[in-house]
């Protein structure tokens, strides 16, 4: 059985490292969508510190349903181009918001989350599938380096899809 080591410690670098290479193996011969990113959601929530909530909304029928998450109940359905996440599926691509209150129509499930980054889940270049999205409760949580390990994160998720 796959044993994921504490990574929460570690420096981010070798924490996404880590991360991803855990990603690759726990999802690596389970072709099951929901089962690989209801673990990935599993991962990411218990191994990048600070998070209050972390999970999959997928597109469906033109608007994007929650999928697999950890973290408080969240909104089930978000019109496209609305909040972080539906603006981040219209554009296909990748927005980080250093604080949620200043991002007009960002939609609060979860009133302690302060920042967030939501990825695009592309089959290919363009053809959207989903989106990850991470929160914080802290102010200006992600950085570059969070967003590219997210980016390369998504990618591998994406591709199993
Ligand atoms: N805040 C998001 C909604 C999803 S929750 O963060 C899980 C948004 O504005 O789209």
């Amino acid at each position: 059985m796959f044993a994921a080591s504490d990574l929460s410690a570690l420096p981010k670098a070798e924490l996404y490292e880590q991360l991803t290479a855990q990603i690759s193996a726990l999802i690596d011969g389970e072709t099951d969508p929901v089962a690989n990113m209801a673990n990935c959601a599993a991962l990411i929530f218990n191994s990048v510190p600070r998070l209050n909530w972390a999970g999959f909304y997928l597109l469906k029928g033109g608007e994007l349903v929650l999928g697999p998450f950890q973290g408080r109940p969240a909104c089930v359905r978000i019109a496209f181009g609305r909040g972080v996440v539906g603006t981040a599926a219209d554009k296909r691509t990748t927005i980080r918001v250093a604080d949620v209150n200043q991002f007009p129509g960002h939609i609060a499930c979860d009133m302690a989350s302060r920042s967030e980054i939501v990825v695009p889940m592309l089959a290919g270049d363009s053809h959207l599938l989903g989106v990850l999205d991470v929160d914080s409760p802290d102010l200006d949580r992600f950085d570059a380096d969070d967003e590219a390990a997210l980016k390369a994160i998504a990618k591998i998720i994406a591709a199993k899809l």
